[in-house]
């Protein structure tokens, strides 16, 4: 008899015939996420987990899960999933890290040029007949942005995504400063990116753009004083995680003009209510956690995870586990 797999939503199909290959696949067909209490009773008789990172794998639930032994996020973010709990039952969990880095990078670019070149803005201004009213064709002084050139792009979180998207700004001739938990003397010496602390990276960025996971520690790691100590002009980006921004401060901001405008693809709240504040900004670009969002990125983040969970079926360590000191505790397979 094959494991049990329950699969939170509907991914691609070549990623189901992987699973069912191994296992037994139950996949949850609504377009909406399983509501908690259901994910709690499916995970009761499930061996394997095949999750979203809208899914919240707590510790209650793993706990009460006693057949599970692995929980395969599609996602490189796993801040949904209590890692540390998981560990401690013995239960492996992975994600997909790496291939969704080149469309991230990509997105994040899209929206620090919206915002710089005022993309959207200017999108309204002439669907919606502003630019009709005001009788003018061209206007020296018109939807004027910012310029990247020679400007300070500024990283934080130098991980994978972080530094595609700042070899992107060397190209687009801006220069790059970054902070991380870790120095990473292979990227200053490429791109010549320089590291500073985390309030200068604040002090010094025209462009602010956040790449990093949810923790402990990053949880709103920008609140009111970081968000103060950031240039006028400056634009905040985030394509990480919500939370690492303090979105009341971050409100209060762009209401007392702290900083120019922000981008951003993540919230505290997904999906954001559309009665929030934030959307009543002209100079914020919103998107809705979309920017690993192309079809080929997702297919193979769909392919990462059944393989995951295909390794770890053949008792084999799975390829891109997290808690990798699990492998002390229980031994992969079923
Ligand atoms: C998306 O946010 C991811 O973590 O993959
Ligand atoms: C994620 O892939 C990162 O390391 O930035």
């Amino acid at each position: 008899e094959k494991p049990r797999v329950f699969v939170t939503r509907e991914v691609f199909q070549e990623a189901l015939e992987l699973l069912s290959k191994y296992y037994e696949v139950e996949v949850w067909d609504k377009y909406q996420p399983p509501p908690y209490d259901t994910l709690l009773s499916k995970a009761r008789e499930a061996d394997a987990l095949y999750t979203l990172l809208t899914d919240r794998i707590d510790c209650n639930l793993l706990k009460q899960s006693p057949r599970l032994r692995i929980v395969a996020q599609m996602a490189v973010g796993f801040d949904n999933i209590d890692v540390k709990c998981a560990t401690s039952l013995g239960i492996y969990v992975t994600n997909t890290p790496g291939v969704l880095t080149e469309a991230t990078a990509e997105f994040t670019w899209a929206l620090i040029l919206a915002a710089a070149r005022r993309v959207v803005e200017a999108d309204h201004f002439v669907r919606w007949g502003e630019w009709w009213r005001l009788k003018t064709g061209w206007h020296p002084m018109m939807m004027l942005g910012l310029e990247l050139r020679g400007k300070t792009l500024g990283v934080l979180g130098m991980g994978r995504i972080g530094s595609r998207v700042a070899e992107i700004g060397k190209a687009f001739g801006m220069k790059i400063i970054y902070h991380s938990r870790s120095r990473k003397p292979d990227i200053e010496e490429k791109i010549g990116a320089e590291y500073r602390s985390l309030e200068n990276l604040l002090r010094e960025s025209d462009i602010l753009s956040i790449h990093l996971p949810l923790t402990e520690e990053t949880r709103h790691l920008i609140g009111e004083k970081e968000l103060k100590q950031m240039k006028r002009t400056a634009i905040l980006v985030n394509t990480g995680r919500g939370a690492i921004v303090d979105t009341e401060a971050l409100v209060k901001a762009l209401r007392e003009g702290w900083i120019a405008a922000a981008a951003l693809d993540v919230f505290e709240e997904e999906p954001l209510n559309p009665n929030h504040p934030l959307t009543a900004f002209k100079n914020v670009v919103l998107a809705p956690h979309a920017a690993s969002a192309t079809r080929e990125t997702r297919l193979r983040m769909a392919m990462m995870a059944a393989e995951n969970l295909a390794a770890f079926a053949q008792g084999k360590v799975p390829p891109n586990l997290v808690n990798k000191e699990v492998v002390n505790i229980r031994r992969p397979g079923f």
